[in-house]
């Protein structure tokens, strides 16, 4: 499960995972405020936001600085920062203060191969009974890619939702994996195709069956 916390935030007092509740969370942090790899993620999650919020999934955000940083960040991404050709850029995510270090430590965010006094770029992702289901970590110097962060809740939203698992590299759209027999049926029915919804498979343990794009990304 999620660590609990409560926490100062630009947009007001949080209590997490609580106040998430029946919301997908992504919980990421950054190594500090005013610097260039950040911007540009904080700049690009902003743009996002709303893709986000359309597939049930809030941002919040964190760093070990202080509140009065971060406002002062935003605030300065918003009238000077242009990125992409975006510019005015607002940021309506919370971003949580954590000068203590204490959520970070919590969760494993402070790396200390990588920095003892900074975050390292973590990435949760918290379904709504709040309990993580992946997480991936990126080291100071590489920015994330937020399509693959979206693609990781399509995906797991799908797997929950149709009980299947998505093959590599999958997209929306594409085939999907259906679990090994003793969850799905019986093996001999499976590989004669008496399943029905296109199922195919190459083997007892290898069948795979289309998922329309509409019924994936359908809410
Ligand atoms: C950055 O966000 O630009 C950054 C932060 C810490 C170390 C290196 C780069």
């Amino acid at each position: 499960m999620a660590p609990a916390f409560k926490a100062v935030t630009t947009q007001g007092n949080i209590q997490f995972p609580a106040d998430y509740k029946g919301k997908w969370v992504i919980l990421f942090s950054h190594p500090a405020d005013f610097t260039p790899v950040c911007t540009s993620e904080f700049m690009t999650f902003a743009k996002m936001q709303q893709e986000f919020r359309n597939l049930n999934t809030e941002l919040v955000g964190l760093s070990v600085d202080g509140l009065y940083s971060h406002i002062a960040w935003l605030r300065t991404i918003k009238e000077k920062i242009e990125f992409r050709g975006w510019k005015n850029v607002e940021v309506k995510f919370p971003l949580v203060e954590d000068i203590t270090m204490e959520v970070a430590r919590q969760y494993g965010m402070i790396q200390p191969g990588e920095s003892s006094t900074k975050a390292v770029r973590a990435v949760f992702f918290i379904d709504p009974e709040g309990k993580i289901r992946a997480i991936i970590y990126y080291p100071l110097s590489l920015g994330r890619n937020f399509e693959e962060l979206k693609r990781v809740i399509i995906g797991l939203q799908t797997a929950d939702k149709y009980s299947i698992a998505t093959p590599a590299d999958w997209k929306p759209g594409e085939d999907v994996i259906v679990p090994p027999a003793g969850s799905c049926g019986v093996a001999e029915d499976r590989m004669a195709g008496k399943e029905n919804g296109g199922l195919y498979c190459k083997d007892w343990f290898f069948c795979m069956k289309p998922l329309p794009k509409e019924k994936v990304l359908a809410s």
